[in-house]
């Protein structure tokens, strides 16, 4: 067996720790593993799975002629669309450029609102504010903490523009709910699908739920680009604008500058079409390219995901079955008809039956090497938001709620069972002492 074929089957059979890692986590500054009291090593609540096959996936591009936009940016592209089974794919440099493109596309502006929840990493409300438009909190469902359709309706007014739903922790929305709200006024509707690469409603994947989907490739995700990002969507325009907005609002294609379009040519410039380098900005864009060589270890990575879908499953499905008996520690509801692609693994601490709460035990747990982590504060009571929105605590009170219960335990696909077994024994002895 050769280092690849091991590595697969660790992910199979005997998964183990990951060998190499970037995202930093649990990894002193030599990028050696951590240890508790020299023993035990140090368990993260996330971590990239990079193998041979990535690394050689990398390399051959480094010796190629392309470094940023080459070929298998594209390929990456047709490869994510594929696998959603989106026609459109556009990357770009992180989850977050793919978030405000996705605003850009849909022509979100200062005088909008759009509708999100407030359990979610701030980026997705922050894309809205990039394009000066204003984010309306909408509370979240009290078991899954997803957005809850019924606070959405309630929070739409004639400013209301889009609705973006986040998958937390992996589990789709309740998109049925959602499209239909999206229908009956005429709102966009965008998937926050940073979380919930590989996971599928009632038969369909995720980047094909809303009418733009935005994905996040940071190591903790589902896979890797190092940074990186995608939007999917069935819309040939708004795929052309992120193109195009990717890139400073630049073209290059004769067939879109102005005077194709019958618009007022510059006068500056004569016949500018003839002209051999000429390129046209046609509207403030950013440089939110994505590199070949990030590319290159995403097409590696992808053809790992349904193997790494696995093993979180199983990973779940482990401590599905450690806490069902266990009172006082609730996981987050999974609703029917679904596939949770579990980018995180949530806990509820209930302090009315425990004798810890969840700060105590997230202190505890880190004590014994056990890289839990909060998903997330509420972002309406971040300052920023406090301070330019006016949001403020009550404003959405069963997030606040969760919030002080919340606790993201270990999750990632390179986790043996011996890992797995003694994040359940830490928690149950946490909360048990
Ligand atoms: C729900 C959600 N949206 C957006 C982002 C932003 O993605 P990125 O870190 O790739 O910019 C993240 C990343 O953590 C996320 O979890």
């Amino acid at each position: 067996m050769n280092t690849i074929h091991k590595q697969m089957a660790a992910i199979n059979g005997q998964p183990r720790l990951p060998l190499r890692g970037t995202s930093g986590q649990g990894l002193t500054m030599n990028g050696e593993r951590k240890t508790v009291n020299g023993q035990r090593p140090f368990i993260p609540y996330a971590h990239q799975w990079i193998d041979e096959e990535d690394i050689q996936a990398v390399i051959e591009v480094l010796r190629s002629d392309w470094l940023t936009t080459g070929p298998k940016v594209a390929e990456f592209e047709k490869a994510l669309a594929d696998f959603v089974g989106a026609k459109e794919a556009i990357a770009v440099n992180s989850g977050t450029a793919a978030l405000h493109a996705a605003m850009y596309a849909i022509g979100i502006g200062p005088r909008d609102e759009v509708i999100l929840p407030p359990i979610t990493f701030v980026a997705t409300a922050n894309a809205v504010v990039f394009q000066g438009g204003t984010p309306i909190f909408a509370d979240v469902d009290p078991d899954t903490l997803l957005i809850d359709p019924t606070e959405v309706e309630a929070k739409i007014t004639p400013k209301t523009k889009a609705i973006i739903a986040v998958d937390y922790a992996g589990q789709p929305c309740d998109y049925d709910a959602l499209q239909a709200i999206a229908k009956h006024h005429g709102l966009f509707l965008i998937a926050d699908a940073c979380h919930s690469l590989g996971a599928e409603y009632k038969g369909k994947k995720t980047g094909t739920l809303a009418d733009l989907t935005v994905f996040s490739f940071h190591p903790v995700k589902h896979i890797t680009t190092g940074e990186g990002g995608m939007i999917t969507t069935e819309n040939e325009e708004y795929a052309e604008k992120m193109r195009l907005f990717r890139t400073h609002g630049i073209t290059r294609d004769p067939s879109k500058f102005a005077r194709a379009n019958g618009k007022p040519q510059n006068s500056m410039l004569h016949a500018p079409c003839a002209l051999p380098f000429y390129y046209e900005m046609q509207d403030l864009g950013y440089n939110y390219r994505i590199t070949d060589i990030q590319c290159a270890l995403g097409i590696s990575q992808l053809q790992k995901l349904p193997k790494f879908l696995k093993r979180r499953q199983e990973i779940a499905a482990k401590y599905d079955e450690a806490f069902a008996e266990l009172s006082g520690i609730n996981p987050l509801a999974v609703r029917p008809n679904l596939l949770h692609a579990y980018h995180l693994y949530v806990i509820r601490i209930d302090s009315n039956i425990l004798r810890i709460d969840r700060t105590a035990l997230f202190t505890k747990l880190r004590e014994k090497g056990i890289g839990v982590n909060v998903h997330y504060i509420p972002v309406h009571l971040q300052p920023f938001y406090r301070e330019k929105f006016h949001t403020d605590t009550g404003l959405c009170p069963i997030a606040e709620a969760a919030y002080e219960q919340i606790i993201s335990i270990p999750m990632f696909p390179g986790m043996s069972n011996e890992n797995v077994e003694q994040v359940v024994i830490e928690v149950k002895n946490s909360v048990c002492s």
